[in-house]
């Protein structure tokens, strides 16, 4: 059985990071979806928010389960006794960063093994602080986001 983990802030989470999520589902037994608490980041919706969030897009998905963390990557995967960690690849520009991450991870614990999976053309511009920006500035961002994170965003900027 292999139990994988997608680590992201999700502040909050896209129809991107959705669709890495449920391709992922058909690919591995369980997908943990793990919620960094990013503090350095200063989110928009607090980590709580968040992985609720994530429950929320994700709860048809039998398989799949959200999780908040605040700590080292490597550390949650082992308490959640995964072996793999699995991030969605957009454009060519993300490869450097992804590289280097998954090189850190790599040799923090060795056990660990970290896949890609690559977005479709639709999603591969797509991210949470751009999904915050068209909110902000009252644009429409549905196509962008779940149901339940596009009612959070237009109550967030309503007025505003
Ligand atoms: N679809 C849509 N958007 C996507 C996406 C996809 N498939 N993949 C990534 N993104 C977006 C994210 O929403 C994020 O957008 P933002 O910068 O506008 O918020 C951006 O691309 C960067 O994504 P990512 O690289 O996944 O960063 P992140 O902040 O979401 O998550 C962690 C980074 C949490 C995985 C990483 O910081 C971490 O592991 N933290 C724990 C601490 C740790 O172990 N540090 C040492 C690591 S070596």
């Amino acid at each position: 059985m292999t139990r994988v983990v997608i680590p992201g802030t999700f502040d909050p989470i896209t129809s991107g990071h959705l669709d890495i999520i449920t391709r992922a589902a058909q690919i591995f037994d369980e997908v943990i979806v793990g919620v960094a608490a990013s503090r350095a980041k200063h989110p928009l919706f607090d980590l709580e928010k968040r992985t609720e969030f994530v429950k929320q897009a994700t709860q048809s998905l039998p398989n799949v389960q959200a999780k908040a963390f605040d700590g080292l990557l490597v550390d949650f995967v082992q308490e959640v006794e995964a072996t793999v960690v699995v991030k969605g690849l957009r454009a060519i520009t993300d490869f450097e960063y992804e590289f280097q991450q998954s090189a850190l991870n790599g040799q923090l614990n060795n056990k660990i093994e970290t896949m890609f999976i690559m977005s479709p053309p639709q999603y591969m511009f797509l991210s949470s602080s751009i999904v915050r920006e068209i909110a902000s500035l009252h644009g429409d961002f549905s196509e962008f986001v779940p149901s339940c994170v596009e009612e959070a965003l237009l109550r967030e900027f309503e007025g505003k």
